[in-house]
């Protein structure tokens, strides 16, 4: 697996990045360990997580997901080898939701202690705040930097015009700007009135940003539960259209032409445009098929197809 630029500031990024969300929590602490050390054999050294992970499954009140991880990187002594990758600004507990200045530094402390590490590599803001103005949060995060405490910092969750203005309040002022946004992003584009809770899902505008701007793209929820290789989950309701049921047939098929998994293709194709998708599973066979998508690659001819399916069109 190769490492790739992440956006301007000098960090790198696999081309495929391990979502630990459920790890330690849904998927028990040792087979999570297991899934983690094989994503590692196979070249893969940038593990995600979040300072809440995950208070929203019943019996898990308190954030352990940045406990489990710390616990794998102390048994495995590999520190100095991966890149974390961590977020704050939804609630949990008694944390509220938001971005104030106090919120981050308090937030970022706990995050480094449960890590037990001296720095983050990349802080991502969890979801953006309309209540702090935007120059209090971008210097707050700079000034984090400036200590050694992060690395470089992403957005999640935001609108491409609030990182625009995000962006050059930071670039005025000689702060960090986000390197990255972190957006649920998969190979479908969902109606325009689905509702996430409080996931923001990715608009044409945060694609065209990215581009022009060189943010780094990373996708969470790339297979949408797995749904495009697997006979027990539909497609969601929130993204059932008749040109989404044309680009999963289309996977589906070359799917089948190849004797491999739709999911494995569909996370092909993904790279292919330039995005880096955040992997997981619950079972080995499943992340073995996430991390072949590097080694297969669809036929050009349907690849063009979906991409003319895919982007939004323009004369
Ligand atoms: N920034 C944010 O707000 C945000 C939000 C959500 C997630 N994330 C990050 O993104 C990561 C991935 O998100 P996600 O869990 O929503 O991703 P996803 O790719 O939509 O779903 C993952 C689930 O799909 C199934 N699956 C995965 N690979 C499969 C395969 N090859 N074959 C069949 N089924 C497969 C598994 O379900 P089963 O376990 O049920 O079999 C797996 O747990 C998270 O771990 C987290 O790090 C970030």
């Amino acid at each position: 697996m190769k490492e790739i630029q992440i956006g301007k500031n000098g960090i790198t990024s696999s081309e495929l990045c391990l979502g630990t969300m459920y790890f330690g929590i849904k998927v028990p602490e040792d087979e999570s360990f297991r899934l983690m050390d094989y994503y590692f054999e196979q070249g893969g050294r940038f593990y995600d997580t979040a300072n809440k992970y995950a208070t929203w499954v019943p019996g898990f009140p308190e954030p352990v997901g940045e406990l489990m991880l710390s616990r794998w990187i102390k048994s495995r002594s590999n520190r100095n080898e991966i890149q974390i990758a961590t977020k704050m600004g939804f609630p949990y507990g008694d944390v509220p939701q938001g971005l104030k200045k106090e919120l981050i530094f308090q937030e970022v402390d706990k995050s480094l202690k449960r890590l037990d590490v001296e720095q983050i590599d990349l802080l991502y803001a969890h979801t953006d705040d309309y209540s702090t103005p935007q120059e209090e949060y971008m210097e707050a995060f700079d000034s984090l930097v400036k200590a050694g405490k992060v690395k470089a910092l992403g957005a999640s969750n935001f609108y491409a015009w609030r990182m625009a203005s995000a962006n050059e309040i930071a670039v005025k002022n000689g702060w960090t700007p986000f390197s990255c946004t972190q957006a649920r992003l998969s190979v479908l584009w969902p109606k325009v009135n689905a509702n996430f809770g409080r996931q923001l899902p990715v608009t044409p505008e945060v694609l065209d940003y990215c581009k022009v701007q060189d943010v780094a793209l990373l996708c969470y929820s790339p297979l949408l539960q797995g749904f495009f290789g697997r006979t027990d989950r539909d497609m969601p309701a929130e993204y059932d259209t008749p040109q989404n049921n044309e680009i999963v047939t289309l996977f589906r098929d070359a799917a089948a032409d190849m004797n491999v998994s739709a999911n494995t293709l569909v996370l092909s194709w993904m790279r292919e445009q330039g995005m880096i998708p955040l992997i997981t599973g619950s079972t080995m066979e499943q992340i073995k098929e996430n991390i072949d998508s590097l080694d297969c690659r669809l036929d050009s001819g349907i690849s063009d197809k979906i991409a003319s399916l895919y982007y939004p069109h323009r004369e």
